[in-house]
């Protein structure tokens, strides 16, 4: 039994080394340990991982040991050497060849992400996102910060699109969609969405809206099968362009880039291009009514700040966006998984 100020030092403990829990996953995947393993015909030991990756015997043997600490990967003895194998965990989400894959969200974070971070007690002294503190560019449009080269506008998009292959289901299934056949999915990045929304409703067209840069990345990078003729990209700045028409406008992970102003402006715009009856799907992590959770919603707002101009809302801040805009009838659907939905009438 240890005592409460025992265990207060062993939960401080715990915080002030969480990074370090992170570097361990970011390393591992950047290394291609998981990878590795998944290939190999049978369980490796550390030094043939290291010969394998061309990575030090002592940093490696400590890494892997590690991961096993972790979960991440799996020890057993044979012929007294220790041999290492992936878990269910890794083998699912951090081996390339998974379809349910988050290593281009995991290099992301450990590239970018990570790199904000370390300015955060400057962002909450300025309110302001920190790629100028972190990378020596000016954030004052903050996409041309986020997409400062191609190689980085290519790693956000594979980033994000990751994370729709393990939530892309819930946040579609909320609410039953099948009455929108013209959809819109406005800030759609890939169209990772858009295929998911086209795969789950036989029915619907769906029009991926995004600034020129990112359709011509797109269209390189995540192409469409040339069968499926529902799904198209229709290029311009969503504050300033025409926007397609359309019975759904999706709007996932883009409001909680903006501020309230910025967001009523573009919900203003979508409501003028929405046809009569149709409705806006808002995607996003909710915090609890009150802000004060869930833990990783609050963290994800915390990230805003490093990353964006914006932050993570309640439902009720969700609809004080909406309403003002000519939305009604607001539901709202958690989903139990990290995403959830928002539907809204215009
Ligand atoms: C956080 S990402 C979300 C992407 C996608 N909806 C998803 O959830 O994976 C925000 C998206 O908004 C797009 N975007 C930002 N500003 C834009 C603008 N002014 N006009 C059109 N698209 C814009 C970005 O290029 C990016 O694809």
């Amino acid at each position: 039994m240890s005592s409460p100020e025992e265990a207060a030092y062993r939960l401080l403990t715990e915080y002030t080394n969480g990074f370090m829990v992170s570097q361990v996953l970011f390393a591992a995947c950047e290394l291609g340990v998981f990878d590795l393993l998944s290939e190999a015909p049978e369980p490796l030991g550390s030094a043939a991982v290291a010969a394998h990756l061309g990575t030090c015997p002592r940093g490696t043997q400590l890494l892997l040991d590690t991961c096993v600490s972790l979960k991440l990967l799996q020890v057993q003895t044979r012929g007294g050497e220790a041999v290492y194998r992936n878990t269910e965990l890794s083998s699912t989400y951090l081996v390339r060849a998974s379809p349910k894959c988050q290593g281009n969200m995991v290099l992301y974070l450990a590239r970018t992400t990570y790199l904000c971070w370390g300015h955060l007690a400057q962002a909450v002294r300025d309110g302001k996102n920190q790629y100028r503190k972190a990378f020596g560019v000016p954030s004052d449009d903050l996409f041309t910060a986020i997409y400062r080269s191609e190689g980085e506008r290519v790693l956000f998009m594979r980033g994000l699109q990751d994370v729709w292959s393990v939530s892309g289901g819930p946040v579609l299934e909320a609410f039953d969609l099948s009455a929108f056949r013209l959809i819109c999915d406005v800030g759609g990045g890939s169209g990772a969405l858009a295929k998911q929304c086209a795969a789950r409703y036989p029915r619907c067209r769906v029009t991926v809206f995004d600034t020129p840069d990112v359709v011509r990345t797109a269209k390189e990078h995540f192409p469409i099968p040339e069968e499926e003729e529902r799904i198209s990209f229709c290029e311009g700045d969503f504050f300033t362009d025409p926007l397609p028409e359309a019975d759904l406008y999706i709007l996932a992970r883009v409001l909680h880039d903006w501020s309230d102003e910025r967001c009523s402006h573009l919900l203003t715009r979508i409501q003028r291009a929405c046809r009569p009856g149709g409705g806006v799907l808002v995607i996003e992590s909710l915090l609890d009514a009150d802000g004060r959770g869930p833990l990783t919603t609050q963290l994800y707002s915390l990230n805003m700040l490093v990353q964006t101009e914006g932050r993570e809302r309640t439902p009720a801040q969700y609809a004080a966006l909406l309403a003002p805009a000519g939305f009604r009838a607001v539901q709202c659907r958690a989903t139990g998984g990290l995403y959830d939905a928002i539907l809204a009438r215009r």
